[in-house]
């Protein structure tokens, strides 16, 4: 346990009652001050795509109002963007409206893994991809940290989804967690060192997060060298005491008058030690003296700016899913009618509901934004179509919206999920988009087929039942206020689209690798598909999807040449590198920007393995006819795999797929390197299997030695019974010693085992004992 104690001078003055005061808020978003010596309170604010400052005691579902802050895209739509430098963009801008409002730290950013599409909250979050949820969340909070504002990384972990989400418990075996769940925090903590960790409502494996000194304190400190301070989210501390001996340092909101005087009492009896809340104290110091620490006076925001830096992201995160006969952008010409369909366009839908909700400075509306910019003498003309909540008079405004499509030159219907589909607090129970939209939908693609869908979701939707009857699709997600300024310059071709799928879209719900276990039930929610999440399940089952993890379309094209990987150093000195790069061109007409994906495999590995897995990609920005070189490096870790029964990282050497591609299902260019090192060795005792002593070329040998051969030179029993060790050969040798057949008698046993300890041939596990009686009969057979 890592434990600071003292770190900072003033815990020595303060009394227990001080302390104890000082790791739970004095209200719903400050710390407690301790005006006798000068400690101030601190503010905390959500959210994670724009501040919600409530003005006085608050709420903390966006039920509230809030101060006015700009409403940048939501993470599903930032993650679209594939780009770090936007993403710290954001975090900047974020960060500079948060010092303006005296916040300290704000409570974003969210990165848990989208494991099911019908997760309430993955509108928050980023992806179904660790490595791209941790490189997006590390540059978000270096963006809003680079302004002297701290972060809260969350929610720490396991927390995919919104059912009983206070009390689940999420069974998720280790490999799992760390290849998946935890990866994207370890990076994040590692890379960008968030002032604060935010620790989920539910149970991992049986534990509350909030009382798990496995997550706060083993793994987040010890192995990954988080030195800030771990607050609760709110509502999750149950048992505070055992909260704080986990590593849990803020609870929040304050249990005042109980949580405080249990403390107090815990440390009185010896239940607690006191060293313990020192720790906690000392890290809440440290948190109040990292948000004191600048003393210049706050920058003044900028609200156009920021408004205008919304409208670039919102323009980046667009996935342009499909554009057959090259229908975007639309190239409208005097007297041409464009028919505007979808309340969406008129009342856009943009962010998510709860906790993360803000109040806009402003609000773009496609509609008027079309209108704005369109040549002069095209008619961008407006209907309905649908009603957002409302389905009474759908049939009416369906007939008008029918009409409008049938003498326009071209139709863009806005569809998307109405808020009520989707928010914090619960989850879907289905993917589809409203049934009076998909209806509109074929009618209008009967009255016209130049028809376009620009979509407004936070979760993905269901494209197979309707896609048909669009031309083009524009996935929008829910990308702030400055959405409809971006869709129109989308639209219009002002801005060429350059996002890509940071989750798959699946053909149908029940395709999703967590389908038969999600939400769980009875209090648990087992992750039975393990390591095969989102585009890991979908290939490794080879399920055809709508539309893969990492697509997205441009206006123009690109190519990809000149694969090159380059290995340098070794497995076994612990300073393997592989260098890849390739040359990316752009072929077409316009300039635009692709993200290059790098995936590795690892065909033959003794886990199961998924087929690819994202390990490193880059956004490349290209003017016609320019081409560029992109290089990777790859360490060790982003061939290994998390083995259980080492508990560490583990890379098997042998050969190793490496494909780049503009998607998971879109590889343009695949090679196999062959990394060399030692064999992956299995741990030798009386309970590896016949098999297994047999696999290793010490072991073998030591086994033939020991087990001696007949008259005939013939290897002895089972060794020289090609039948019997196909049939019994993944039994221990120690269960093998009951079978005479075996020719492995309990005295061989022993002594193999007292070989291989002393010889280093490999270590036996310790909680191996190996047998003990030998008899000389067992003995005798060798010699
Ligand atoms: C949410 C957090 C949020 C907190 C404070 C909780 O309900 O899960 O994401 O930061 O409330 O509003």
């Amino acid at each position: 346990m890592n434990v600071l104690s003292n770190a900072s001078p003033l815990v020595g003055q303060l009394t227990l009652e001080e302390k104890a005061s000082l790791c739970l808020g004095s209200d719903f978003w400050h710390t407690a001050p301790v005006e006798r010596l000068g400690i101030p309170a601190i503010m905390v604010s959500d959210g994670p795509h724009g501040l919600r400052r409530q003005p006085d005691e608050g709420d903390h579902v966006g039920i509230s109002g809030s101060v006015p802050a700009t409403c940048f895209p939501t993470a599903c739509a930032l993650a679209s963007s594939w780009d770090p430098r936007l993403v710290r963009r954001v975090g900047e801008a974020l960060g500079r409206e948060a010092r303006a409002q005296g916040v300290a730290v704000v409570l974003g950013p969210g990165i848990n893994i989208k494991r099911s599409p019908l997760c309430g909250r993955n509108f928050e979050y980023f992806s179904e991809d660790p490595v791209l949820s941790g490189v997006l969340g590390a540059a978000m909070i270096e963006g809003i940290q680079r302004q002297g504002v701290g972060t809260s990384l969350k929610h720490y972990a396991a927390n995919n989804q919104e059912t009983d989400r206070l009390r689940v418990s999420a069974e998720v075996d280790e490999r799992t967690l760390r290849e998946i769940y935890l990866a994207g925090f370890e990076r994040a903590v590692i890379q960008a060192r968030p002032w604060t960790v935010m620790c989920a409502y539910n149970k991992v494996n049986g534990t509350y997060a909030s009382e798990s000194a496995w997550l706060l304190t083993t793994v987040l400190r010890d192995e990954w060298g988080f030195d800030g301070l771990v607050v609760s989210d709110w509502g999750a501390v149950h048992d505070r005491v055992a909260a704080l001996a986990a590593g849990l340092d803020l609870e929040m909101p304050p249990n005042l008058g109980v949580s405080d005087a249990a403390i107090v009492t815990a440390v009185r009896s010896g239940q607690l030690d006191e060293p313990v809340l020192d720790a906690a104290v000392a890290r809440v110091l440290r948190l109040v003296d990292r948000a004191t620490a600048n003393t210049e006076p706050p920058p003044v925001p900028d609200p156009d700016a920021h408004h205008a830096l919304a409208r670039a992201a919102a323009t980046e995160c667009a996935v342009l899913l499909k554009n057959e006969d090259r229908l975007l952008p639309l190239r409208p010409g005097g007297g041409d009618t464009i028919a505007v369909i979808g309340e969406f366009a008129r009342t856009p839908r943009y962010q998510g509901a709860g906790s993360s909700q803000v109040n806009p400075t402003r609000v773009d509306v496609a509609l008027d934004e079309l209108r704005a910019a369109a040549p002069d003498g095209v008619e961008i003309a407006f209907a309905a179509g649908y009603g957002i909540d409302t389905s009474d008079r759908d049939q009416q405004l369906a007939t008008e919206a029918v009409a409008l499509a049938r003498r326009a030159d071209a139709v863009v219907a806005f569809l998307g999920l109405p808020a009520a589909h989707e928010s914090e607090g619960f989850d879907r129970t289905n993917m589809d988009l409203p049934a009076s939209q998909t209806a509109l939908l074929s009618r209008l693609a009967e009255a016209n087929p130049n028809l376009a869908v620009v979509l407004a979701n936070g979760s993905v939707v269901r494209l197979s039942a309707w896609e048909q009857h669009a031309k083009a699709v524009l996935e929008c997600w829910l990308s702030g206020q400055a959405a409809g300024g971006a869709v129109a310059d989308l639209l219009l071709g002002t801005a060429n689209p350059s996002g890509r799928l940071a989750e798959t879209l699946p053909l149908r719900l029940e395709d999703t690798p967590s389908f038969l276990n999600f939400p769980g039930e009875a209090g648990h929610v087992r992750y039975g598909e393990g390591v095969f999440v989102g585009y890991r399940g979908y290939d490794a089952l080879a399920r055809e999807v709508s539309y893969p993890f990492g697509h997205g379309l441009s206006y123009t094209t690109f190519d990809y040449g000149d694969l090159q990987t380059r290995i340098d150093g070794r497995v076994d000195d612990g300073d393997l590198a592989v260098g890849v790069s390739c040359r990316i061109s752009n072929t077409g007409s316009r300039r635009g920007k692709e993200v290059v994906q790098l995936y590795v495999g690892d065909p033959v590995a003794s886990v199961s393995r998924p087929p690819r897995e994202l390990k490193a990609f880059a956004k490349v920005d290209l003017d016609v006819g320019d081409s560029q070189m992109v290089s990777f490096r790859l360490a060790a870790r982003d061939l290994s795999y998390w083995s259980t029964a080492a508990g560490e990282w583990a890379l098997e050497p042998g050969e190793f797929t490496l494909a780049v591609g503009a998607s998971s299902r879109d590889l343009r260019l695949t090679t196999i390197i062959d990394v060399p090192g030692p064999p992956a060795r299995v741990e030798l005792g009386a309970m590896a299997t016949l098999q297994e002593w047999l696999a290793d070329p010490a072991g073998s040998r030591l086994l033939h030695e020991v087990v001696g051969t007949d008259e005939a030179g013939r290897p002895r029993g089972i060794l020289g019974d090609d039948q019997l060790r196909s049939i019994v050969g993944n039994f221990p040798i120690s269960a093998l010693a009951a079978f005479p057949a075996s020719g492995l008698g309990q005295g061989i046993v022993d002594e193999l085992v007292r070989r291989v300890r002393s010889a280093g041939t490999s270590d036996v596990r310790a909680n191996e004992s190996a047998p003990t009686a030998s008899s000389d009969e067992d003995v005798g057979q060798r010699t």
